[in-house]
């Protein structure tokens, strides 16, 4: 990529308000509830933005070409493969990555617990993908039974193979919810 000319980001603290290098733009994001005025060059992924300006490195980066989920991250809502989506698309949406999830008590998102309570992972990678993604499909309210769950996370994929303990945590987060 021809972007070398540009300044490196040498000194960037993710938790102060970016000043713009030549070519940036501006963009306005809240981030797990924290509203950021940013600069971006106009090719940075919103992935790249929360991993390498932003240090939220719980959004990981597994294909970087919308193949694996590991990216995941929720934009008002919906699950999107942040790999995907360029940042400066996103200005004045709402992001939410896995560090966001659990209440400001600290106490963990009920899928976060559904996932520990059924070990549903093994490295871990794909977990905070599959996590995000799970959430965004449990909002959606479509998947009902295992199998509509194994269809509708068929973008987040495990390399461990922890599907069948992932279906049955987000099985066992549907049936509370649908039980509320
Ligand atoms: S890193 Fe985004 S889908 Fe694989
Ligand atoms: S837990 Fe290792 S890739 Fe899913």
């Amino acid at each position: 990529m021809a972007d070398l000319d540009l300044p490196a980001r040498q000194g960037f603290t993710p938790d102060a308000p970016s000043a713009a290098l030549p070519g940036e733009i501006p963009l306005t994001l809240t981030i797990n509830g924290e509203r950021r005025e940013l600069h971006v060059r106009p090719w940075t992924t919103l992935l790249d933005l929360l991993r390498e300006d932003l240090h939220l490195y719980g959004t990981k980066k597994g294909c970087d070409h919308g193949q694996c989920g590991a990216c995941t991250v929720l934009v008002d809502g919906q699950r999107i493969n942040s790999c995907l989506a360029l940042a400066v698309s996103k200005d004045g949406c709402e992001v939410t990555t896995v560090e966001g999830l659990a209440a400001p008590d600290g106490a963990l998102h009920p899928m976060q617990e559904a996932f520990i309570e059924h070990d549903a992972f093994q490295c871990g990678y794909c977990t905070p993908g599959q996590i995000c993604s799970a959430v965004g499909l449990v909002q959606e309210g479509h998947a009902r039974t295992p199998d509509e769950i194994r269809e509708q996370m068929s973008g987040n994929i495990c390399r461990c193979g922890a599907y069948t303990n992932i279906v049955d945590a987000i099985e066992d987060v549907l049936a509370k919810e649908t039980a509320k």
